[in-house]
C-alpha cells in the first residue's frame, strides 16, 4: 500500500503550528465542547444559510431508494436525514466524537426519524468498513478537520463500490474579491465573539475561522480527490465560494 505522507494542514491547528500527532485530539476536543450548541451556533453563524447550503447538497446527491449511503464526519446528522427524508435507502452515520453523534441521535430520536439510520464512531482517516460496502459517501463540513485529508479521501474510494458516489460540501474560497474580504472581516469580527457569548468558548470558534482558512481552495481540492483515485471531480461553488460542493465517482 503507498504510505500517505501528512500534508501540511496536518500540521496546523487553526493557526497554531502543531505535530500532526496532536491534531485529530485537539479537534476532537473542539467538538466534544462544542456538541451541546452545535446547531444552534450554525444556525446564528450563518444566519440559517447552512441549511440552504445542504438542501442543495441533497439536490444534488439526489438520493436512491436502493443505495446505501455512509455519511462521514456526519455531527448532529443533517446530511444523513436529508438523505432519508428525500427517498434515500439505509444511512449510516459515522464521526470521530461520540458527543456528536449523541446529540444527533437524540434530535433525531425526538423527532421521530430514526428508521433507516445507524451510527458508528470512527476515524475519515482509517474507516471500520470493509472495501466496497457503500453506494454513496458524504463528508459535509469535515474534511477540513480531518488531519490528514487525502488518506481520508483514499479511504472514501475504498469503501465505495464500484460506480458509488463522493459529495463532499466543505467552506471555500469566494471567487469575488471584494466579497471576499467583507466574509474575512466577519469571519474575524463576529464567529469568535459569538462563540464566546453563545457557546462561552471564544478558542473553538477561532479555530473554525482559521480551519476555513487553511483548507485547500476549490482546484487545489478537486486535484486531491483525482490523486486518491475517484474519477470524473467536479465541483460546484455556493454563494459564490463561501462553501463547494466536490463530487465525483468511485469507477
Ligand atoms: C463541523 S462538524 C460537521 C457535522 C455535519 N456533517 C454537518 O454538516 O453539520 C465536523 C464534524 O467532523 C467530525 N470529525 C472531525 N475529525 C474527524 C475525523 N478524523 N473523522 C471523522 N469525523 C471527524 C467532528 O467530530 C464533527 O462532528
Amino acid at each position: 500500500m503507498t504510505q500517505l505522507l501528512p500534508a501540511p494542514e496536518a500540521n496546523w491547528f487553526g493557526d497554531k503550528p502543531v505535530d500532526p500527532g496532536e491534531k485529530t485530539g485537539l479537534v476532537h476536543e473542539v467538538f466534544s465542547r462544542v456538541a451541546g450548541r452545535y446547531d444552534l451556533m450554525n444556525d446564528l453563524m450563518s444566519a440559517g444559510v447552512h441549511r440552504a447550503w445542504k438542501a442543495s447538497f441533497i439536490r444534488m446527491l439526489a438520493p436512491r431508494p436502493a443505495e446505501t449511503l455512509l455519511d462521514v464526519a456526519a455531527g448532529t446528522g443533517d446530511i444523513a436525514q436529508g438523505w432519508r427524508r428525500n427517498g434515500g435507502g439505509p444511512a449510516l452515520l459515522c464521526d470521530i466524537n461520540e458527543s456528536m453523534l449523541t446529540v444527533g441521535r437524540d434530535r433525531a430520536i425526538d423527532r421521530g426519524g430514526v428508521e433507516g439510520l445507524s451510527w458508528a464512531v470512527g476515524n475519515a482517516e482509517s474507516l471500520p468498513f470493509p472495501d466496497g460496502s457503500f453506494d454513496a459517501y458524504t463528508i459535509a463540513f469535515g474534511l477540513r478537520n480531518v488531519t490528514n485529508i487525502d488518506a481520508a479521501l483514499a479511504e472514501a474510494r475504498r469503501v465505495l463500490k464500484p460506480g458509488g458516489r463522493f459529495f463532499c460540501l466543505e467552506f471555500s474560497r469566494v471567487a469575488i474579491a471584494p466579497l471576499r474580504l467583507l466574509y474575512e472581516r466577519y469571519s474575524d469580527a463576529v464567529i469568535p465573539r459569538l462563540g464566546e457569548i453563545v457557546a462561552k468558548d471564544r478558542e473553538s470558534y477561532a479555530y473554525l475561522v482559521e480551519s476555513i482558512r487553511r483548507f485547500p481552495h476549490q482546484e487545489a481540492l478537486l486535484e486531491r480527490v483525482t490523486k486518491a483515485g475517484l474519477s470524473m471531480a467536479r465541483f460546484r461553488n455556493l454563494s459564490a465560494g463561501v462553501a463547494a460542493v466536490h463530487h465525483a465517482y468511485r469507477i
